[in-house]
C-alpha cells in the first residue's frame, strides 16, 4: 500500500478508537464528514486556551494573536491550493454559502433574464438549488449536462450547451458516483466560449492535489470539515479581478471602511466577504488540517484512495456477489473514494441499519443529490466513503456486514 502507515494515522483521531456492540468502530462516511486528528483538537484547544479574542478589532496583543492565528490559517489555505494571492481565500460557514455567495453576488450583478447557464446533473444541491433561487428572481434559463450510463459527464452535446452561456458551475468530483470529472478539460471550454466557470470542489480538495491556477476556473469552492478540519468554516477561492468587482454578499461589522445614515463603502476583499465575527478557531484548525495533509503529502493521501477503492472494487464485487451493484466508473483511477451501492430492491436505510449493527457507518439516502439519483431511477444508495485512515480491513468489516445484510433481507 501507499507510502504512510494507516494505523499511525489511525492513532491520531481520538474518535476512532472506541466499539460499538463490542467491534471496532469503521468510519466510512467522510464524504459526508470527515474525522479530525488530535492536531486539529489541539490547535483548536491552544487559540481557545490561550489565544482567543474577536480578529481585526482589537488592539491588544491577545487580540493581535488571535488575528494572526486567523490570518495565518489563511495563508495555508492559499498555499495548499495553490492560490496567487492568499486575499483571495475567503473563509464562508461551508461550502454551500460559499456557492450561495457566487450566485447571489456575482450573479445578482451578472446575470439578465435574457441569460443561460450550465449546470450538470451530477451537482449537489448546493451548486442547484442557489442557482435556482436566482434564476426565480432573475429569469435566466439553467442548461443542465447529462450523465451516462457508467456515470461520467455527457459531453457529446457540450457545445451547444454552452453555446451563449454566461456561467458554468459544476463539481470536481460526483458526491454519489466518486466520478472524477476533468476539470481543466470542461473549465477550458467553458472559457473558450465566454463563462465563467465556478468548481464545487468539496470532495476532491481533501482528497488529492488542487491547484487552482492549473484548474483555471474562477471560482473554486470547499469545506473544511471534509477535509479533517472543523465544521463551520468552508473556503471560496475566486480570483481577484472578479471579487474586487463584485457587491457584498452578507452585511454588517468587519465588511465596511464606513457607515453613514445614506450608506456605506465595503472594505477591500477579503473582508468585504467576511462580515460579522469570522469562525475563528474553526480557521485555525482548518490550518492545523492542513499541515497534517501535507506532512503526509496529497500524492500519498490520493494514492492510498485509488488503492483502497481498487481493493473495495474487487472486494466487495468478489465477496457480495450479484445482488450488489457499485455505481459510477468501474476504473478506480477515474474515481475518488465513494462508492453508492444498492443491495437487490433492499432500501438503502435498510442496508445502513444493519451495517451499523455490525459498527460499520455509512451514509443512506439520496446525498443531496435528486437529479442524479432520478437520473439513475434510483431513490437512495447506500454509500461507503474512505479516507486516509481507512484500510483494507475497514473494506473487509464492510464487505461481512454487506454480506449479512444481504443475507438477511434477501434470503
Ligand atoms: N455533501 C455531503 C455528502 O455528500 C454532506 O454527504
Amino acid at each position: 500500500m501507499s507510502g504512510f502507515s494507516v494505523a499511525d494515522i489511525r492513532a491520531d483521531f481520538p474518535i476512532l478508537d472506541q466499539t460499538q456492540n463490542d467491534k471496532r468502530l469503521v468510519f466510512l462516511d467522510s464524504a459526508a464528514s470527515s474525522q479530525r486528528p488530535r492536531q486539529v483538537l489541539d490547535a483548536m484547544n491552544e487559540i481557545y486556551e490561550h489565544s482567543y479574542a474577536n480578529v481585526h478589532r482589537g488592539v491588544y496583543q491577545l487580540a493581535e494573536r488571535a488575528t494572526n492565528g486567523y490570518e495565518g490559517a489563511r495563508s495555508k489555505v492559499a498555499a495548499f491550493i495553490n492560490a496567487p494571492s492568499a486575499d483571495e481565500v475567503i473563509f464562508t460557514k461551508n461550502a454551500t454559502e460559499a456557492l450561495n455567495l457566487v450566485a447571489f453576488s456575482w450573479g445578482r450583478a451578472n446575470l439578465t433574464a435574457d441569460d443561460a447557464i450550465v449546470l450538470t446533473l451530477m451537482e449537489h444541491h448546493a451548486n442547484i438549488v442557489p442557482w435556482q433561487m436566482l434564476a426565480a428572481e432573475i429569469g435566466f434559463e439553467i442548461r443542465w449536462i447529462g450523465v451516462t450510463d457508467d456515470g461520467s459527464l455527457d459531453l457529446s452535446d457540450l457545445d451547444r450547451l454552452l453555446d451563449g452561456a454566461k456561467l458554468v458551475s459544476f463539481t470536481a468530483m460526483s458526491n454519489v458516483l466518486g466520478t472524477l470529472v476533468d476539470v481543466p478539460r470542461l473549465t477550458a471550454a467553458a472559457k473558450a466560449a465566454g463563462a465563467t466557470v465556478v468548481v464545487d470542489a468539496c470532495q476532491s480538495v481533501p482528497h488529492m492535489p488542487t491547484d487552482v491556477t492549473e484548474m483555471g476556473a474562477d471560482f473554486v469552492a470547499f469545506s473544511g470539515h471534509k477535509m479533517l478540519g472543523p465544521s463551520g468554516i468552508g473556503v471560496l477561492w475566486g480570483r481577484m479581478e472578479l471579487l474586487d468587482a463584485m457587491p457584498p454578499f452578507l452585511g454588517g461589522g468587519g465588511m465596511i471602511v464606513n457607515v453613514t445614515t445614506d450608506g456605506f463603502t465595503a472594505d477591500a476583499v477579503p473582508a468585504k466577504f467576511e462580515a460579522g465575527t469570522p469562525p475563528i478557531a474553526e480557521a485555525v484548525g482548518l490550518g492545523a488540517a492542513v499541515d497534517y495533509l501535507q506532512a503526509i503529502g496529497m500524492d500519498a493521501v490520493r494514492q492510498h484512495e485509488v488503492e483502497l477503492t481498487a481493493y473495495a472494487l474487487r472486494t466487495l464485487t468478489e465477496r457480495v456477489g450479484e445482488q450488489l451493484t457499485i455505481m459510477g466508473p468501474s476504473e478506480p483511477a477515474a474515481r475518488g473514494g465513494v462508492l453508492s451501492l444498492t443491495l437487490s430492491d433492499v432500501h438503502a436505510h435498510d442496508i445502513s441499519q444493519v451495517l451499523d449493527e455490525n459498527a460499520v457507518c455509512i451514509r443512506p439516502g439520496h446525498h443531496c443529490a435528486k437529479p442524479l439519483m432520478r437520473r439513475f431511477d434510483t431513490a437512495a444508495t447506500a454509500r461507503a466513503s474512505f479516507y486516509i485512515y481507512n484500510d483494507t480491513d475497514d473494506v473487509d468489516a464492510l464487505a461481512d456486514a454487506l454480506i449479512a445484510a444481504r443475507d438477511f433481507f434477501t434470503l
